[in-house]
């Protein structure tokens, strides 16, 4: 029987990268802004089922070069770089990772709200160069029984605001609609949410709708006593009111692993020590790395075989 042809976009982990190449025959595609996937169009033909992951996704210029694809499987569980529109006029089943990464996302989230408040990384470079032999480190702002803002309550940002309830904290949140079930409180302005919390965590898909959601008036609002938190895509912040409300003063602090030309973080950032900066990683632990792989492989396997995605996009 011959082998499945599959067309790898971008980097992927090694482990799915060989589980694929073991069973498939995996082509690597161009890069990201080239016209066509593949130098050889006989070789595109032959493509059944395209494998991704949520920060390279899938051009929807590359679909029409396709003709044999059945199923576009994705590592990860943002879908802003995907052509979901496309794929569903064709009827393509997309498969990605929701609910695995949840828990290590919102860890990853409140250990930057940490840092951000209590400082740790640049108390780590204040004992590292030496500085603690002069003087003592600046006092930090109090994390437990504060207010938290969770912008986005989905999967991810109920994770958050569990963790947060242990600290203690008032939570409230803004949505577009109010979530059944839970018991923090629904703040349907983000200024008000903005203004009335001590840090703000963003944990909001990315899309159209919300780019440059996080704007000068939601920062101003936040206030320089303020801290934004961002695990869910650099997008969502007008990351240059970001820089200058931060050099300024007008806002308190930033815990990012988002940026919005990853990996490029803005030199601005770099140079400022109440930043916290982290290489988009909210996902990256071994076993939440293992189960995104494992479902991105199951969901390859069911769109090849014909059969429902055990976690297909909407
Ligand atoms: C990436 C993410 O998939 O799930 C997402 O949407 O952004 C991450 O989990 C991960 O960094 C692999 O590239």
């Amino acid at each position: 029987m011959s082998r499945t042809t599959l067309l790898q976009v971008g980097p992927l982990m090694p482990a799915l990268e060989a589980a694929l190449r073991e069973q498939h025959e995996l082509l690597r595609a161009q890069d990201i802004g080239a016209p066509t996937p593949l130098g050889d169009p006989t070789a595109a033909a032959r493509v059944q089922a395209v494998v991704t992951s949520a920060p390279v996704g899938l051009p929807v210029a590359w679909l029409d070069q396709l003709p044999s694809l059945r199923v576009v499987s994705s590592f990860g569980v943002g879908l802003d770089k995907l052509p979901l529109d496309a794929c569903r006029a064709r009827g393509l089943p997309v498969g990605y990772t929701p609910d695995v990464l949840n828990d290590c996302v919102a860890d990853l989230a409140m250990g930057l709200l940490l840092d951000g408040a209590r400082q740790i990384a640049a108390a780590d470079r204040f004992v590292r160069r030496g500085a603690w032999q002069q003087g003592r480190f600046p006092v930090t702002t109090r994390v437990s029984g504060k207010r938290l803002g969770i912008v986005g309550l989905g999967r991810i940002g109920q994770a958050v605001a569990r963790r947060a309830a242990g600290f203690d904290m008032d939570i409230a949140y803004n949505n577009r609609r109010p979530v059944d079930g839970v018991a923090w409180r629904h703040e349907p302005s983000l200024l008000a949410l903005a203004e009335w919390a001590d840090f703000l965590v963003l944990t909001v898909a990315a899309s159209a709708d919300t780019r440059q959601l996080i704007n000068a008036d939601v920062l101003a609002a936040l206030g320089p006593k303020g801290l934004l938190v961002n695990v869910a895509r650099g997008s969502v912040v007008d990351e240059a009111v970001l820089i200058a409300g931060l050099k300024n003063g007008s806002l308190g602090g930033a815990a990012l692993d988002v940026f919005d030309d990853e990996p490029h973080v803005p030199e601005a950032l770099l140079a400022l020590d109440q930043v916290v900066l982290t290489p988009h990683m909210a996902s990256g632990t071994h076993e939440t790395r293992q189960a995104m792989a494992d479902l991105t492989l199951a969901n390859l396997r069911a769109g090849l075989a014909g059969e429902r995605l055990p976690a297909r996009a909407p």
